[in-house]
C-alpha cells in the first residue's frame, strides 16, 4: 500500500462543496425501490436506471465519488464503456460495496454481524483492476430492549477493522461504515450513547489492525431520536449532538466524515449536515454519502419511464447541490423552493 495515494484519493472524497453518491443498492434492495414506483426489477432496468443516474450532466460539480454494487461494476453504458470508466471520464471517483451483507448473528436475537471477509483479498484486487478506488462495508447497529449487546458491536468493529486492512493492502480507500439504525422509539440521547460505544470500539479495533486512518473515511449515522420517538429533536440539537459524539471519539487523523442519510427525508439530511457545517470548522471535513436522500427524488421523477430522463437527472442534480451547498453551511430552504 502507498499511503500517500490512499490518503490523497480519501481527501478527494471530501473535497469541498462535494460528496459521494451511494448507488450501491443490492439486488434485493434496489427491488424494493423499484416495487415502490412500480418498475420490475431486471438486471436491465437496474442497468438503464445507473446509467441515467451517472450521464447526469453537472454532477462532477457536487459529486465526488459514486458507490457501485458487484454486478453495477461489470455494466456497461450504451457506448460500450464500463461504468467504472464512465464515472472516471468525468472525474468521478468509482468506488464499490464488499460487504455480502448483515446476517443474523448466532447467540443474540435480534442482531446482526456483517459478512464478506472470506475470499475479500481476491475480490479487491478484481475491483482495483475494474477502476474501483475506494470500498464501503456497511455494520448494522439495532436499538432496542437489551440491544446493542457488546458481542454484536465487538464482533461487527473487528470485521470492519480486517475489512480496512484488506482495502488499504490492496490499494483502495476503506470507508467504514458502522450505521446505528434510527428504527425504535429510542430518544436521541440513546442514540448517542450507542453511537459513541460503537465508534470507540470501531477506532480501537482500527488501531489494532494497523490501519492508517489518513487513508480511510468514516460513514456514521448521524445521532437522531429515534424514528418513533415522541419527541424528535430539532435540526440544531441533532447537529450539536452528533458533532459532541463524533469529537469524544473520532481521531482528527481520519480526513472526512461522510453521513448515511438512513431513512431520514431528503430535505432534512441535507438541512442536518448544513447546520453541522454552519458551526465552524471541524477537525475532519463533514460531507455526504447518501442513497436515498440524493436518489429519492430521481426515482419517483424517473417512474421506469425513459422519457422521464431528463426529469430524475435534474431532480438528482438539485439534491446534489443543494447537498454540495450543505458542505459550507450555505444551503437555505429558498434553494428547495427554486425547484
Ligand atoms: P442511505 O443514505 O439511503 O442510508 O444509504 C447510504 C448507504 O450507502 C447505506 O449503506
Amino acid at each position: 500500500m502507498n499511503i500517500a495515494d490512499l490518503a490523497s484519493t480519501a481527501r478527494a472524497l471530501v473535497a469541498k462543496g462535494k460528496g459521494i453518491l451511494a448507488a450501491d443498492e443490492s439486488a434485493p434492495t434496489i427491488g424494493k425501490r423499484f416495487k415502490a414506483i412500480g418498475v420490475p426489477s431486471t438486471e436491465e432496468s437496474r442497468r438503464a436506471y445507473r446509467q441515467l443516474l451517472f450521464a447526469t450532466e453537472g454532477m462532477e460539480q457536487f459529486i465526488s465519488g459514486v458507490i457501485l454494487f458487484d454486478e453495477t461494476i461489470r455494466q456497461r453504458a450504451d457506448d460500450g464503456r464500463p461504468f467504472a470508466r464512465v464515472l472516471a471520464d468525468r472525474g468521478v471517483i468509482p468506488g464499490i460495496k464488499v460487504d455480502t451483507g448483515a446476517k443474523p448473528l448466532a447467540g443474540f436475537a435480534g442482531e446482526k454481524v456483517t459478512e464478506g471477509l472470506d475470499g475479500l483479498r481476491d475480490r479487491l484486487a478484481e475491483y482495483r483492476d475494474m477502476g474501483a478506488r475506494f470500498a464501503k462495508w456497511r455494520a448494522v447497529i439495532a436499538i432496542g430492549d437489551g440491544i446493542p449487546s457488546r458481542a454484536c458491536i465487538g464482533a461487527n468493529a473487528h470485521a470492519l477493522a480486517r475489512y480496512a486492512s484488506l482495502c488499504q493492502e490492496a490499494g483502495l480507500v476503506p470507508i467504514v461504515e458502522p450505521e446505528v439504525l434510527m428504527d425504535g422509539s429510542h430518544t436521541i440521547e440513546r442514540c448517542a450513547q450507542v453511537t459513541g460505544g460503537t465508534l470507540r470500539a470501531v477506532y480501537g479495533q482500527l488501531y489494532g489492525q494497523g490501519v492508517d486512518l489518513q487513508g480511510t473515511l468514516l460513514k456514521p449515522n448521524m445521532v437522531l431520536s429515534g424514528k418513533e420517538c415522541p419527541d424528535q429533536a430539532s435540526v440544531d440539537e441533532v447537529a450539536a449532538a452528533t458533532l459532541e459524539c463524533l469529537r469524544q471519539a473520532v481521531p482528527a487523523s481520519v480526513p472526512g466524515i461522510v453521513f448515511l442519510s438512513g431513512g431520514q427525508s431528503s430535505e432534512l439530511a441535507t438541512a442536518h449536515l448544513n447546520a453541522m457545517n454552519a458551526l465552524g470548522d471541524q477537525p475532519w471535513e463533514l460531507s455526504f454519502s447518501y442513497g436515498r436522500a440524493l436518489q429519492e427524488h430521481a426515482l419517483k421523477a424517473w417512474g421506469g419511464n425513459a422519457e422521464n430522463g431528463s426529469a430524475a437527472q435534474q431532480a438528482l442534480r438539485h439534491r446534489a447541490e443543494c447537498n454540495g451547498a450543505a458542505r459550507s453551511g450555505s444551503y437555505t430552504e429558498a434553494m428547495e423552493a427554486a425547484v
